[in-house]
Formats: C-alpha cells, sequence, structure tokens
C-alpha cells in the first residue's frame, strides 16, 4: 500500500534525512550545464522543490527562481528557506508559468514521481511548454534495466536526545512502468522507538524509452550521474543527468 509520511506528516525531518547531500555542488552543477547549453537567461523553477534546498542556491547565484511542489508542508519550510521566492503547490504533470522560462530543473530522481509512462509525458509536456526556446529541463533519472532490488541506502542522525535511521531502496519487479520507492524511517528516543515505512510509487522506464519521450521536443544530451564533472553518458551506467535544450 502506497504511504507517504516522508513528505506530510515528518516532513519536518526531511533535512535530517538529506543532511549528507551537497546541495551546493548540485545545484553549482547544473548551473555550469545551464550556462553551457542554455540561453543566457536567469529564470528557473525547480520541480518537486520538497523543502526548498536548490531554489536556495540558484537564488544565490542570482537566478530568479521558484519553487513547485505537491506537499503544503514542505512548501511551508521552502519559504521559510526561500522568504524571496514564489511557491507553488501543484502537480509536476499538469503545471503552467506565467511567463516562459529560461531553466527547469527537478532534483533527487523525483521526475520518477510522475508516477507512469503517461504522466511522465505530461510532466515533460508541462516543461516543454513552460520554457522560452532554447530553455534547458535539467533532471537526474534512474534506468529500470538496471536496478538491484538488493541494494538500499542507510544513514543514523542524531537530532537533540533522538536517534533517527533513514533506509532507501528502489524495487522493480522486472515489468511494466511503475517501480516503488521504499523508505523507512526510525526515530528512538530514549526506550521509545517509533518506526514509519512509505511505499512511493514511480515511474519506471530504461533510458532509451526516455529519450524516445524527449526527443521530439528537446535536443537531449546525457551526462554521467556527477554534478562536479561534465562527462558524456557511457551507455553502461544505470543513472544519469538528462541536460534537454528546447529546439
Ligand atoms: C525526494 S523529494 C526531493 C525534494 C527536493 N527536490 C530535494 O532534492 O531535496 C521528492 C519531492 O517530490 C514531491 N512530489 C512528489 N510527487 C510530486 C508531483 N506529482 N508533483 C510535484 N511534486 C511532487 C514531494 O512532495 C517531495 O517534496
Amino acid at each position: 500500500m502506497p504511504s507517504n509520511y516522508l513528505y506530510t506528516d515528518l516532513s519536518a525531518y526531511y533535512d535530517l534525512m538529506c543532511a549528507d547531500i551537497n546541495y551546493h555542488a548540485q545545484s553549482y552543477g547544473v548551473r555550469r550545464l545551464h550556462q553551457l547549453f542554455g540561453n543566457e537567461g536567469n529564470t528557473h523553477l525547480d520541480l518537486a522543490c520538497g523543502t526548498g534546498p536548490h531554489v536556495r542556491h540558484f537564488i544565490d547565484f542570482g537566478y530568479q527562481s521558484s519553487g513547485l511542489d505537491i506537499n503544503q508542508p514542505m512548501l511551508e519550510q521552502a519559504k521559510a528557506r526561500c522568504p524571496e521566492a514564489h511557491f507553488s503547490l501543484g502537480d509536476m504533470c499538469d503545471f503552467q508559468v506565467d511567463e516562459p522560462l529560461d531553466l527547469i530543473t527537478c532534483f533527487l530522481y523525483s521526475i520518477h514521481y510522475s508516477g507512469d509512462i503517461k504522466k511522465l509525458k505530461q510532466c515533460v509536456a508541462s516543461a516543454h511548454r513552460a520554457l522560452k526556446p532554447g530553455g534547458v529541463f535539467c533532471f537526474n533519472f534512474v534506468d529500470k534495466d538496471k536496478i538491484d532490488n538488493r541494494l538500499f541506502e542507510r544513514h543514523t542522525v542524531t537530532q537533540g536526545d533522538s536517534l533517527f535511521s533513514f533506509s532507501s531502496a528502489w524495487h522493480y519487479r522486472g515489468e511494466g512502468d511503475k517501480q516503488g520507492l521504499k523508505l523507512s524511517i526510525t526515530k528512538a528516543t530514549g526506550s521509545v522507538t517509533q518506526s514509519w515505512d512509505d511505499e512511493h510509487p514511480m515511474v519506471a522506464v530504461n533510458f532509451e524509452e526516455l529519450e524516445n519521450i524527449l526527443k521530439p521536443n528537446f535536443d537531449v544530451h546525457i551526462l554521467e550521474h556527477d554534478y562536479e564533472k561534465i562527462v558524456p553518458w557511457d551507455g553502461t551506467s544505470g543513472n544519469a543527468i538528462f541536460v534537454c535544450v528546447k529546439a
């Protein structure tokens, strides 16, 4: 059964879960890609922006940055982090903007939250409509054919007198256009332990299928998943950065 504690009741713990992520390096890397592949504009929208860490960095780089997310508790934190930015509550598979943009981003594999191929296509179409000619849509993605269901990530963080443990893993059945992201969160305070298990429905396609969805409307560049170096995808890695330039 899908469950979604992390972005609602437990949203106050989201930044703790992501404490090891280098948001500055990710934002800086995509800014460099935008300088290289994009126009010279500075209007930006971050899809599935969460608590707004990338929006914060893009504003600090001089962008006029904004965010969109489907969960209001995440947006409340984003607004506190970036009071000067505009945030909207909405679905990345069906959004519109008042003025066309120069850069649209979607970090941390969040475009997979589109859920299935039909919605993924709607997300790509919405992003395409929202960009200026020469604008860039940049996101990272996992190839369904390269998912190893045995792999997971786990880390622990202390906050106050509580010890938190977070773990996450992709799970793909091996067929179809859907996979799951399994997340488990445990909070231990003294002798009291609480646990939550989330299962988030995600879209599953391989890179070839994704490229075919993007290619009619974008010039597509696939890069190795390294925000600090710009290296073309080697054709074997299971995750990559997609830089899509509106033709
Ligand atoms: C893994 S978090 C990533 C947040 C942020 N981009 C980051 O890198 O920390 C995924 C985010 O996607 C949002 N989300 C899920 N489905 C969405 C949808 N259909 N449209 C917009 N946001 C969505 C969630 O609310 C959550 O904030």
